[in-house]
């Protein structure tokens, strides 16, 4: 190709998802931005990037994309490249392996720009899908803050720390009811729940991204009870009949929703269904919603109204409490090929775990995330990893790392060899403040396999026992490590501080050098500290395309002028 597949601009813009006005980092003026969509398989996808901002770095990350021989594509700023400075672009060309069709986004990867800097990134079949389906709709999630995305990483990093508190309003693409006071036509307009239009009697895949910078979501379908699961980040499995979903950030589903005939439309008396979202894993409750509107003249539009409030949402569809394992537990592969390396491949094990800690004197505490004893964001080396490696510059010194569970302390982070297999246990770590919450962990690079989760402390022998009770290992890149069903969240004072109350086990081979972020996708808690970097088969990189290296080697001035984060 000789242009850009696409082109797009990060800009500043004011935004007013539920009516309240805020100032937002945008991707081509809106948020989510354009859905891209691009076939497996084909020679590769360039997107050009520019920075319309004014004073703010930014970089853009393909989520759960694999980046094999493109790890300079990544776009995570100190990792994988200099930030886009304000005023220039950069050329993001990456393959899509065969094998990748699947839902994905794309979203910036520089503080809390994510809050709406997102879309979807549809990434389609080389032949006809696995699955029947008449057409599509894409579902994504967001949340929506008042406070400026400067605030919120102020307010998290300041002494005595302040919670980003839940947001104002849950989003789905880029909807959201809210009360206004003035206008009521010009109102309406311009805001309310997002209205998904289906056909009476059709299949659709609906393809749902959890793109929210906090909530962890459960969502269900009003006088829908049922769907079918085929698609976990970026892969398909064996159908799952399941009648609601969880969504952490970052997580991505299709299921297949059989929409009702007439008939069946007539009975219930209406053509528009509410589909609730809540949070959960929160102290309180956030609620927003979508509506489910079938498209037909033959009958009265009734049902749930994008103008009106929204309804006692809980009360309208149970949804139940308990954490639904049954993704980890019950979800196959489709290819029934696919399995995880052999246990005999395994060289290691590595721990990250994940404790928020606080330091200093009570009245000017900090609060943050460690991993390893250290606080990802605090040491960000000023020449990005993989700069450094593409210079000649990085040494990584295996052994020393490897007798220091792995962490290498120079770079701070995980060098794996080349070819390389290894399991990576995440540990969810009961917090100083006495509080347990549960951390959806996503991976760059590729996708591993989910071996087993646990509750409580990690063990061989718990290891072992909750593999027996899985059928066969699905693969992702965001996977949910737990602290036990979400009651146990803030009310248990039981479990003291270091203790371990869940974990969740990756397998990764190390097929795709290059230097990847491993963080929680919850956004405060990675600007707070909740994060490392795997440093892959670095000895391997691939060559930078015939000429890149200039735009990718060198960075304008003012890149570095602007801080990264
Ligand atoms: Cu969507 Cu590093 O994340
Ligand atoms: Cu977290």
């Amino acid at each position: 190709a000789w242009a850009p597949d696409h082109i797009l601009r990060i800009a500043n813009a004011t935004l007013a998802a539920d009516c309240t006005e805020r100032q937002s980092v945008t991707i081509n003026g809106t948020s989510p931005g354009p859905t891209l969509r691009a076939r497996e398989g084909e020679d590769s996808v360039w997107v050009r990037v520019f920075n319309d901002m004014e004073a703010e770095n930014t970089t853009l990350h393909w989520h759960g994309i694999s980046q094999y021989g493109s790890p300079f594509a990544d776009g995570t700023p100190a990792t994988s490249q200099w930030p886009i400075a304000p005023g220039n672009y950069f050329d993001y060309e990456f393959k899509l392996a065969a094998g990748s069709a699947g839902t994905y986004m794309y979203h910036t990867h520089v503080g809390f720009s994510v809050v709406t800097a997102y879309g979807a990134f549809i990434v389609e079949d080389s032949d006809a899908p696995p699955y029947d389906y008449d057409d599509e709709r894409v579902v994504v999630l967001g949340d929506f803050y008042y406070k400026s995305d400067y605030n919120l990483s102020a307010g998290l990093l300041a002494a005595p720390f302040k919670w980003t508190n839940d947001p104002q309003a849950l989003t789905v693409n880029g909807n959201a009811y809210g009360e206004c006071d003035s206008e009521v036509k010009a109102c309406q307009s311009g805001c309310h729940t997002e209205v998904v239009s289906v056909e009476p009697d059709r299949t659709y895949r609906i393809r749902v991204i959890g793109a929210t910078a906090l909530s962890f979501l459960y969502m269900a379908l009003e006088d829908h009870p049922s769907f079918e699961l085929i698609e976990v980040d970026g892969d398909y499995v064996n159908t799952h009949k399941a009648s609601f979903l969880e969504v952490a950030s970052g997580q991505r589903y299709s299921f297949l929703l059989r929409t009702k005939s007439l008939d069946e439309l007539r009975a219930l008396g209406k053509t528009r269904f509410w589909a609730n979202l809540e949070s959960r894993w929160r102290t309180t409750r956030s609620y927003g919603a979508w509506i489910l509107e079938y498209n037909t003249t033959e009958l009265p539009g009734d049902g749930a109204d994008p103008y009106s409030t929204l309804p006692h949402l809980n009360k309208t569809i149970p949804l139940p409490d308990e954490a639904p394992f049954w993704v980890m537990n019950e979800v196959t592969p489709l290819d029934a090929t696919q399995a995880p390396p052999d246990d005999s491949e395994v060289s290691r094990t590595i721990f990250v775990d994940g404790t928020q800690l606080n330091s200093g004197p009570s009245d000017a505490q900090k609060t943050f995330w460690q991993t390893h004893g250290y606080m990802y964001s605090e040491e960000m080396p000023a020449t990005p990893y993989l700069i450094q490696a593409y210079q000649g510059g990085l040494t990584i010194d295996y052994d020393a790392a490897i007798a220091n569970e792995g962490y290498d302390n120079t770079t701070h982070s995980l060098p794996v060899r080349a070819g390389e297999v290894v399991d990576i246990v995440f540990l969810n770590v009961a917090s100083a403040s006495g509080t347990l919450e549960a951390h959806p962990w996503h991976i760059h690079g590729k996708h591993p396999y989910v071996m087993a989760y646990g509750l409580g402390e990690f063990s061989e022998e718990a290891y072992a026992a909750a593999r027996a009770n899985m059928t066969a290992p699905i693969k992702r890149d965001t996977v949910m490590v737990y602290a036990g069903p979400e009651g146990m969240a803030y009310s248990n004072t039981t479990i003291p501080q270091g203790q371990v109350a869940g974990w969740t086990v990756f397998r990764l081979r190390a097929d795709v050098p290059g230097a990847f972020m491993l963080h929680c996708h919850i956004q405060p808690h990675f600007t707070m500290g909740m994060g490392t970097v795997l440093l892959i088969g670095m000895e391997e990189l691939p060559p930078l395309p015939e000429g890149f290296a200039d735009q990718y080697m060198t960075y304008n001035a003012t890149s570095q002028d602007v801080p990264a984060s």
